[in-house]
């Protein structure tokens, strides 16, 4: 049997208050839709299939690289009638799995209970504990416990207000069930409406109806406001901090520690508070970041130290080098072992050899630096001419002395020394020593210009 998930995203959100429809709204940096589709394809469907509305341009464009059948909801008169507008497209022998694009957090193993949950059932839902049911649909049950329907808060009795088992809206069923129940849906209600809810008081008078009660109410929380959004980004982040403390992680504080991407972490990394991961971030044994520190699509050699309030992206740090504090490591940087990387030092697109160091104030751009330097404080590559970008290549074992421009296109030889405060815009061969300074000059007994006088 094969499996067909529908996504209903046709939505407004008017409570967003947002120009972004709000399966656009971002969790952890990616679209709340995304989460949703990254869920279901985990389930291998036969296809998913998402219903969209308001926004729908957006939403398609946003999403397009994933092979998702785009199912259009022109006016969105009830979830009911957005999952009709997707069965068309769905066979009758199929099991269909319905999520929501803005209860982002669904795991896959929760979807997998309701799945199992149709060999007993033709149709499954999703409920959930409440200790505040309001605005969700009740799940009626009979005295011996057996689903019979389900009510909207908005039609339901003062009685059955007081039921806290409420609706999450996922369920799994069989699609030629559904089609036929749909096909009997009536506008007859509160809100004047399609609702699949409907459906399961159908679904209990030809059959049978299971419930599964999710076990963990953030898992299933849908999003209509900024402020729930804000809550599940918090849910989300803490699941994060505890797989990498599981995976033998220390965190300052787990509170702390935001990651928008994929972390893969060796065992005794440390991190301190307010750290930012993002995209792929790898980090090998004893690796240390710290605080204030954001570190995007980087890998961290064993025992590398980030000082804090660093900011690295696309880099390769080799082992036991230390960058920062107040370092920024930009796109195409590589830095072998031992490199260390001081205060207000900007490095981009270059490659540094083992053990060389430039410790404080430079700008290192498109550049190759051997094993062993010393960049003095102050030394800056002028890599741009204003119209085009140009490599600076720089030996072993040189040493560049404070305030030095080195204007690229040149080459210094290994084991050369340039003196402080030169201007550098010819090579410079091996072992030599290279100064650009105008001569020192002196005027003894020199008066300076006073005030008034
Ligand atoms: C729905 C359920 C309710 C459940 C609650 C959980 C119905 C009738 N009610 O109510 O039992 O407790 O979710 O959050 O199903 N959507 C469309 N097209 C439409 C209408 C909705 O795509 O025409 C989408 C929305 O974008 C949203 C989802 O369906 O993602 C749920 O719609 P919403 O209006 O939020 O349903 P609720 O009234 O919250
Ligand atoms: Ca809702």
């Amino acid at each position: 049997m094969s499996l067909h998930i529908i996504i209903l995203a046709a939505g407004q959100g008017t409570r967003m208050r947002s120009s972004l429809p709000k399966v656009l709204h971002p969790i952890a940096a990616r679209p709340m839709l995304e989460h949703v589709l990254e869920t279901a394809y985990a389930l291998s469907p036969a296809q998913v299939h998402v219903v969209i509305g308001h926004g729908a341009e957006a939403v398609r464009t946003q999403l397009a690289a994933y092979p998702v059948t785009w199912v259009s909801q022109e006016q969105q008169l009830g979830t009911g009638h957005a999952v009709l507008q997707a069965m068309p497209g769905i066979p009758d022998d199929a099991q269909v799995l319905i999520l929501y694009g803005d209860v982002p957090l669904i795991r896959a193993a929760t979807c997998q209970l309701l799945l199992d949950a149709l060999q007993q059932a033709d149709l499954a839902l999703l409920s959930v504990a409440l200790a505040e049911p309001r605005g969700y649909g009740r799940i009626l049950r009979t005295a011996t416990g057996q689903v019979v329907g389900i009510r909207e808060d908005k039609d339901c009795t003062p009685e059955q207000r007081l039921i806290r088992e409420g609706n999450t809206g996922l369920m799994a069923v069989l699609a030629r069930g559904l089609r036929a129940w749909l096909d009997n849906l009536s506008a007859d209600n509160a809100q004047g409406e399609y609702y699949l809810t409907d459906v399961v008081s159908m679904a209990a008078q030809d059959g049978c109806v299971e419930a599964v009660i999710a076990a963990d109410e953030h898992e299933v929380a849908g999003v209509n406001s900024r402020a729930q959004l804000a809550a599940l980004e918090r849910v989300y982040q803490a699941h994060q901090a505890q797989v990498l403390m599981d995976e033998g992680v220390s965190l300052a504080d787990p509170a702390r520690l935001d990651v928008r991407g994929r972390v893969v972490a060796a065992r005794d990394v440390f991190i301190d508070i307010n750290v930012l991961l993002e995209g792929e971030v790898v980090l090998a044994p004893n690796v240390r970041i710290g605080a204030g520190s954001v570190l995007k699509d980087v890998v961290l050699s064993e025992g590398v130290e980030i000082r804090p309030y660093s900011i690295l992206e696309g880099a390769s740090i080799g082992a036991g080098a230390v960058i920062g504090p107040f370092a920024r490591i930009r796109p195409g940087t590589v830095l072998a072992a031992r490199v260390h990387v001081g205060n207000f030092v900007e490095i981009k697109a270059s490659q540094v050899g083992a053990g060389s160091k430039m410790n404080h104030l430079s700008y290192i751009g498109d550049s190759e630096i051997g094993a062993g330097c010393n960049i003095g404080a102050g030394t800056i590559t002028c890599n741009y001419d204003g119209a085009n970008k140009h490599k600076t290549l720089i030996g072993d074992d040189v040493f560049v002395g404070s305030d030095t421009q080195l204007v690229a296109p040149v080459t210094v030889g290994s084991g050369a020394t340039i003196g402080a405060g030169s201007t550098i815009t010819k090579d410079v061969e091996p072992g030599a020593l290279a100064l650009s300074r105008p001569p020192q000059i002196q005027r003894n007994g020199w008066k300076r210009p006073r005030k008034g006088g």
